[in-house]
């Protein structure tokens, strides 16, 4: 298990800049596998779940290689390979290949993805999504779903939730599919307007993109394209929330802040300076946070629910108290037990975590379980008073590129080990 070793006490100063963003790039290249020819995905963070996405679209016949900064994937022969449980379950986004293969190769077969440790991860609206275009769906034995089309047809699709990977997998069936489809209650994430921007580019006709109505016009030819990858919203918050735990001044460049609206607006009505500038957001620490009072996570334009660990970071040595709700998934508060064998004072009702400020965290050896968890203890752990040790930091690679090395470029103590 790999470990983080951070001494808190370190304001953060200076410029650093942000990653590609996972959650943009990990549907862009599952419908990379549309592409006939050499797809570019220029500024791909290099982080574990996209190497084991690059490894699922290999099995499937891809061609895929790093040219410095730059994912290529070739996708001139595709096979529908059967996608196993140790890659739906290490990278949920695999998920998506349903789709794609579906609409490439009219046969997909995968392992059911399962659960993980924020919640059981059900994939009912994806299925749901892929019968309304024809695909027939059945189980081979215990544990894979074959899906087959002879022929994908365009319908009307109506969601129950607007699940972001449910309408990415979706869009990425019904591009190739006869005639027009129609998505209601779509989600309108930005992961999801740069899947169709990038669709768009490589010749598909996807229209409402960022709202809850998608009309895609099937059958379009599609190409290869060169794409950049737009900067990580989440890796942003996650930074921003590191310079409001550690105090200090820094400046992130490669920032959409129309994407972060929800969270700026949050954390500056708790004290923060945040202000963009021509170069980025200079975010600054001014005194102690004021509590956030009520905080619920929501589709977007809502609060994030992939911020919402970090913002609990920030809470615990707020003044005054705040209640988180967690309305997106059903068990992401298992930061809370870490945080409170560090000092903090929280306490757990049905979806919510009640947490009253406490003046400082001491530093401990905590677990993390979940992606953003590890991040949060990461932000927690910078304002602690002594050393913290974080176990499970493998989750934290999976989808920040250089931690570690951004971190300490802003004055952290951060040592990563075994
Ligand atoms: C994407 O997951 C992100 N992952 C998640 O980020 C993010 O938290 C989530 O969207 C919400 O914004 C990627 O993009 C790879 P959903 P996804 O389908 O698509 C329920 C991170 O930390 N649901 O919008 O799986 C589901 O159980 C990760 O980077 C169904 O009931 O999210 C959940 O409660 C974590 N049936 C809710 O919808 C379905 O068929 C939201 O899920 C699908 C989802």
């Amino acid at each position: 298990m790999a470990s983080l070793k951070i001494s808190g006490g370190n304001p953060l100063y200076g410029k650093l800049s942000v990653q590609g963003s996972k959650n943009a790039v990990l549907p862009m290249m599952a419908a990379a596998l549309l592409l006939p020819g050499e797809t570019q995905l220029a500024g791909c963070p290099r982080i574990s779940d996209v190497e084991a996405m690059a490894e699922v679209l290999r099995a499937c016949g891809a061609v895929v290689r790093w040219q410095d900064t730059v994912l290529c994937i070739n996708a001139s022969e595709v096979v529908p390979a059967d996608i196993p449980a140790e890659s739906t379950k290490r990278t949920r986004a695999c998920v998506l290949l349903l789709g794609a293969l579906l609409a490439r190769c009219r046969r997909a077969v995968m392992a059911r993805p399962g659960g993980c440790a924020i919640g059981e991860r059900p994939i009912d609206l994806h299925l749901y999504a892929l019968r309304k275009l024809g695909a027939d769906i059945t189980m081979l034995g215990e544990e894979l779903l074959c899906c087959e089309a002879e022929r994908l047809t365009g319908g009307e699709i109506s969601f129950r939730f607007p699940s972001v990977g449910a309408t990415q997998n979706a869009i990425l069936a019904a591009v190739l599919a006869k005639g027009t489809t129609r998505i209601h209650n779509a989600a309108a994430e930005p992961e999801v307007v740069w899947l169709c921007r990038f669709l768009n580019r490589a010749g598909a006709g996807i229209a409402g993109g960022g709202t809850a109505h998608l009309e895609i016009e099937g059958g379009r030819p599609l190409h290869a394209v060169s794409f950049e990858v737009p900067p990580d919203r989440i890796v942003a918050g996650t930074y921003m929330a590191a310079v409001l735990s550690a105090g200090g001044e820094a400046l992130l460049k490669r920032v959409c802040p129309e994407e972060l609206s929800a969270v700026t607006k949050v954390l500056s009505a708790a004290g923060a300076v945040i202000r963009r500038t021509e170069e980025g957001l200079l975010v600054k620490k001014k005194g102690r946070l004021r509590a956030f009072d009520y905080l619920c996570t929501a589709p977007y334009p809502g609060f994030p629910t992939d911020m919402q660990s970090q913002l609990l970071a920030l809470a615990v040595c707020a003044d005054g108290t705040t209640v988180l709700e967690e309305k997106i998934f059903e068990s992401r508060f298992h930061i809370v037990n870490e945080f409170n064998r560090m000092g903090a004072d929280i306490y757990l009702d049905e979806s919510c975590a009640i947490v009253n400020g406490v003046r400082v965290l001491q530093g401990g050896r905590v677990e993390a379980r979940d992606l953003r968890g590890a991040a949060a203890l990461v932000v927690g752990a910078l304002a602690a008073e002594g050393t913290t040790i974080i176990d499970g930091a493998e989750y934290i690679y999976r989808g920040y590129e250089d931690v570690a090395g951004d971190l300490r470029r802003l004055g952290a103590a951060l040592n990563e080990g075994e």
